[in-house]
């Protein structure tokens, strides 16, 4: 897809070279772009969803009343040098993979320069509309999943990530907000605005990768502690987080600061030592923040209460290993027990056919102060910490206390 338009002489491009004959613009108002169809081709039925990078809209396309889509808009406000490249980096990911189990983008479209936006075109991601995130049936009690159902959730979630884990793809965001499940009970990883293609070998050199990404409470240890030679293991940590959520219904560890998320990691999965991790002293922020050193590893123990099933509870255990090179990737992680014993992973369609409701997190009142997920993919611990202050005075965490140091 060519975003900078065509190339003037046709009859879709710009009408010829001749800018001095018109007003600027006009000039730009009659720009065309190939390949890129306008927004008006799709009417705006809500607003579903407020990101980092801009707002999501459920929306339906005038001619074809059936379909319908999400407009994720690509925010341009702070771009003085065009399209942003947060948003190309998400475009191209995305259309390079091809999975059932990952959001289909179907089109970038555009709203027409006019004098009303100052002659600037926005831009929007098309993608096929799915009826939930998890973050909003999680946060909705008249909800429940049974324990099939469960498997089958964490089973796609896996699936997924398998698949763009093989094609080198990390997703450094995973939360709840960020799945998708369909009213047939399919469910899709979305938003890959942080998401990133892994250089396998880089001649022998580490990589560095920035670690001001991923949620603060689905972020893992080796990101706090500032290590930049990451890989899919980050992913699998925030699978870990997720997948304690089916039972817990809240992120299990809400740190208001890097420091604050490492006690609570250190609490759950035990101290941060070499013996465990070795090499761990060896990460840039080992020495600079406070590692409990004599906490002991509680996370089947923590988890018990509220996950019944002992093989769920050990492959929870296994994603949320401290050391990334000993925790379990996503291929393991599908071999594991949990998906092959009674009861089997079953399908979520009849169970949501009982809620005709679309349920987001944008829309759940429970989390409306953690738009933004709640410690946001890149913003400091200020932030965060106004946001988990404004949580806990909506007294977001019921049922839940004990999870929360
Ligand atoms: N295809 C879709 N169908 C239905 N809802 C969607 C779709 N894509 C996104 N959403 C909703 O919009 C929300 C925000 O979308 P997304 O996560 O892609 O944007 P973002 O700006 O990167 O968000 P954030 O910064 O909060 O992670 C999602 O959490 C989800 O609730
Ligand atoms: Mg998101």
């Amino acid at each position: 897809m060519d975003i900078r338009g065509g190339s003037g002489s046709s009859g879709r491009g710009p009408p010829g070279p001749s800018p001095q004959h018109q007003s600027n613009a006009s000039y730009v108002e009659s720009f065309d772009f190939p390949f890129c169809e306008e927004v008006s081709k799709y009417e705006k039925l809500a607003k579903i969803g407020q990101g980092t990078f801009g707002e999501v809209f459920k929306a339906k396309d005038k001619k074809n009343k059936n379909k319908i889509v999400a407009l994720k808009k690509v925010l341009m406000d702070n771009e003085k040098e065009g399209f942003p490249i947060t948003a190309l980096r998400e475009i191209r990911i995305l259309q390079l993979l091809n999975n059932e189990n990952i959001v289909n983008l179907i089109e970038i479209c555009r709203s027409k320069a006019s004098s009303f936006n100052k002659h600037k075109s926005t831009f929007y991601l098309v993608f096929d509309f799915a009826e939930h995130d998890l973050a909003g049936l999680l946060s909705n009690f008249n909800v429940s999943f049974n324990l099939g159902e469960i498997k089958k959730v964490i089973q796609q979630l896996l699936n997924g990530l398998f698949y763009i884990h093989s094609n080198k793809i990390i997703h450094r965001d995973m939360k709840a907000a960020n799945v998708l499940i369909t009213k047939k009970g399919v469910l899709k990883l979305a938003d890959f605005g942080l998401a990133r293609a892994i250089s396998i070998n880089n001649k022998g050199q580490p990589n560095r990768y920035t670690n001001r990404v991923v949620t603060l409470w689905y972020r893992p240890p080796e990101l706090l502690l500032g290590e930049r030679n990451y890989g899919s293991a980050v992913d699998l940590w925030g699978a870990g987080c997720v997948m304690a959520e089916m039972w817990t219904r809240s992120p299990i560890m809400q740190g208001n600061t890097e420091q604050h998320q490492l006690t609570l990691i250190a609490q759950l999965c035990g101290a941060i030592t070499p013996d465990v991790w070795p090499g761990v002293d060896k990460l840039e922020l080992y020495n600079k923040m406070e590692l409990p050193k004599a906490s002991k590893r509680r996370v089947k123990e923590r988890l018990k209460p509220y996950v019944k099933d002992a093989y769920a509870c050990d492959l929870i255990d296994r994603l949320l290993i401290l050391d990334p090179s000993k925790r379990i990737n996503a291929d393991e992680a599908l071999n594991h027990d949990f998906f092959w014993t009674d009861p089997m992973p079953c399908s979520l369609e009849g169970m949501l056919s009982n809620h005709v409701q679309s349920m987001f997190e944008y829309l759940a009142p429970r989390r409306s102060g953690a738009h933004g997920g709640g410690g946001g993919g890149q913003q400091g611990g200020a932030q965060a910490q106004a946001q988990a202050q404004q949580r806990s005075k909506q007294g977001h965490n019921d049922g839940y206390k004990d999870m929360v140091y």
